[in-house]
């Protein structure tokens, strides 16, 4: 039993670092992937840790987390690096792609001062990494701060991305081979001013969870709903229910995970921004009946039923053309 709020340990009785995280689902295995935090915070633009790497860790229950290290290391070597600890490195996802048989991972890269506002990518033949990196740019030359990416079950991938300094939240495809994007991106919420996205598929429906944008602390979640990955997006309103319900008790999404059961874990991040560190991490069961999605409060992530859903591997030609 994971305790919501409190220090999570892996099987080596270390705290979990993996914040801003994602989890990936293969051979039976889930992979849990995030930022690694483990640094002095200190007081730049916002509050900041250098930038460590990106970790894994393992498990097989959604419950004992098994660390595999870091998967995509700072370059302390190199200034002029995108990983170079001055910089940022956030909200880390991984997508294997059906095609080349790749792993896939996408960040967020930027200057201390969030001008440089670019996804950065890098590509690991395992889960396990090492992830090498490829080199980062801005979608269709338009900023990009909080993003995630959502591999639909025929196998086209999605990046979405907060722009305009995140004034605009947007979505393009990604390429075959998952390290690029594709066309030109299309508006989700215009000018709404929101971020840290999490997709996930229901049925035949796109629901995706976003914050608004008020640095490391907590504000009231929305969710909207979509016919299709690129739109249109219908906003319902605020999943959560209950005491802590307006401020997303204390949390911010960054993943959701469809689970056998028919409900979706979703992951979410409580920022201590004094001590980045010791951020907390908050897994609640959502529950969804047609296009309503809830989310209720729950002292722990007990991990019953927390079987992932079985994860479509489409055949090349089941893929979507553009
Ligand atoms: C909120 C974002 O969701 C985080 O990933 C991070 O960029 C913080 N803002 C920085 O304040």
């Amino acid at each position: 039993m994971l305790q919501n709020g409190a220090p999570w340990l892996d099987t080596q009785g270390r705290p979990i670092q993996a914040h801003g995280g994602a989890l990936l689902r293969h051979d039976d295995v889930t992979y849990w992937y995030g930022e690694n935090k483990d640094g002095d915070t200190y007081q730049g633009f916002l509050h900041r840790v250098d930038v460590i790497g990106v970790s894994c860790y393992a498990s097989t229950d959604l419950l004992a987390w098994r660390p595999e290290g870091v998967v995509l290391p700072a370059r302390p070597d190199d200034p002029t690096h995108d990983l170079h600890p001055s910089n940022v490195a956030e909200r880390p996802k991984v997508l294997r792609n059906p095609h080349t048989g790749k792993f896939v991972m996408w960040l967020h890269v930027d200057h201390a001062d969030y001008t440089l506002a670019r996804v950065g990518v890098a590509v690991a033949d395992t889960p396990r990494g090492p992830f090498r990196y490829q080199g980062s740019f801005r979608p269709a030359h338009m900023d990009s701060r909080d993003f995630t990416v959502f591999q639909d079950d025929d196998g086209q991938a999605y990046l979405y991305f907060s722009s305009d300094w995140n004034a605009t939240l947007r979505v393009v495809p990604l390429d075959d081979d998952y390290t690029g994007v594709r066309s030109a991106p299309t508006d989700v919420f215009t000018r709404a001013h929101r971020e840290a996205p999490a997709v996930f598929r229901h049925g035949d429906r796109y629901f995706m969870l976003t914050s608004g944008c008020t640095g490391w602390d907590p504000n009231p979640a929305e969710y909207a709903v979509a016919p299709h990955p690129l739109g249109p997006w219908s906003v319902i309103g605020n999943p959560c229910q209950g005491p802590g319900a307006d401020l997303t008790f204390g949390a911010q999404p960054t993943f959701a995970l469809p689970l056998d059961d028919g409900s979706v874990l979703v992951m979410l991040d409580r920022w201590r921004k004094e001590d980045l560190r010791d951020s907390r991490y908050v897994w609640l069961r959502g529950h969804v009946h047609g296009e309503q999605l809830t989310l209720r409060w729950q002292d722990a992530w007990t991990g019953t039923h927390a079987q992932a859903a079985h994860v479509v591997t489409p055949s090349p030609s089941s893929r979507r053309s553009e």
